[in-house]
């Protein structure tokens, strides 16, 4: 799929601190990408619920054509979202099961042999709060790229926020909020996730 980094950046000076909200509104109408994201959400929305086996190699086909990767053996279960598909990419021999979320604005890197489990949401992106006088939902985003080294497992329900690091062969346990780095071989739970012990 084709990169759209230079309207993206168009569209964050656009969200520059000094402008009004109704100069605010009127640049984020002209810059909502219905047309760059309708026809992945249409076509994605067609398979995301199929039941697996065959919904799971129909996604893996979707999502081919969409992704900036996704490598060989990788299994996406029934109910996973990916938004910004772009700056999204997924190694070999993962599966992502059920209901994952998967927000790409800023970036997310995932490696080979990744176990994600069911309702993990890894979030790449925070929106700006500092102004009172605008809607938190006008105001500039801010993306981090988050990056999970290949042998991690993700328990259920586990929150990854933006910019984390997870090293590889990590171990999440399920529920975790993880908001700093976490290093090779580590075992880390709770919120926020702390390390409880090495593999
Ligand atoms: C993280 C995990 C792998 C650790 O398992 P373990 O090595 O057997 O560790 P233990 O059960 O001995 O737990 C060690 C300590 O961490 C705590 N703990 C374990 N998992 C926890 C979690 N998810 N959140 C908070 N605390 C947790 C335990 O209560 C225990 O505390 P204590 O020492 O005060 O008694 C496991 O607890 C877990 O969360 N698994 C994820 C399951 C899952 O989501 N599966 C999805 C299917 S793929």
């Amino acid at each position: 799929m084709a990169s759209f980094n230079g309207r993206e950046m168009e569209k964050k000076k656009a969200l520059a601190p000094n402008k009004t909200l109704s100069e605010i509104m009127a640049l984020k109408r002209k810059s909502i990408p219905y047309v760059r994201y309708g026809h992945y959400f249409t076509i994605y929305g067609l398979v995301k619920y199929i039941p697996p086996p065959v919904g799971d190699l129909l996604r893996y086909g979707v999502l081919k054509f969409y992704l900036k990767g996704i490598s060989k053996k990788t299994w996406i279960k029934d109910g996973v979202t990916i938004s910004y598909p772009e700056n999204v990419s997924i190694g070999s021999n993962c599966t992502l099961n059920e209901f994952v979320f998967i927000n790409g604005y800023g970036g997310v890197e995932i490696g080979n042999w990744v176990r994600i489990a069911h309702r993990t949401s890894i979030i790449s992106e925070d929106h700006g709060y500092k102004r009172r006088d605008i809607p938190i939902s006008l105001q500039k985003k801010k993306g981090k790229k988050i990056v999970i080294g290949d042998d991690v497992w993700i328990g259920c329900d586990v929150k990854i926020l933006k910019g984390v690091k997870v090293g590889k062969g990590a171990v999440i346990g399920a529920g975790s909020v993880v908001t700093k780095d976490v290093p090779n071989f580590a075992v880390v739970v709770g919120n926020p996730a702390k390390i409880i012990k090495y593999r």
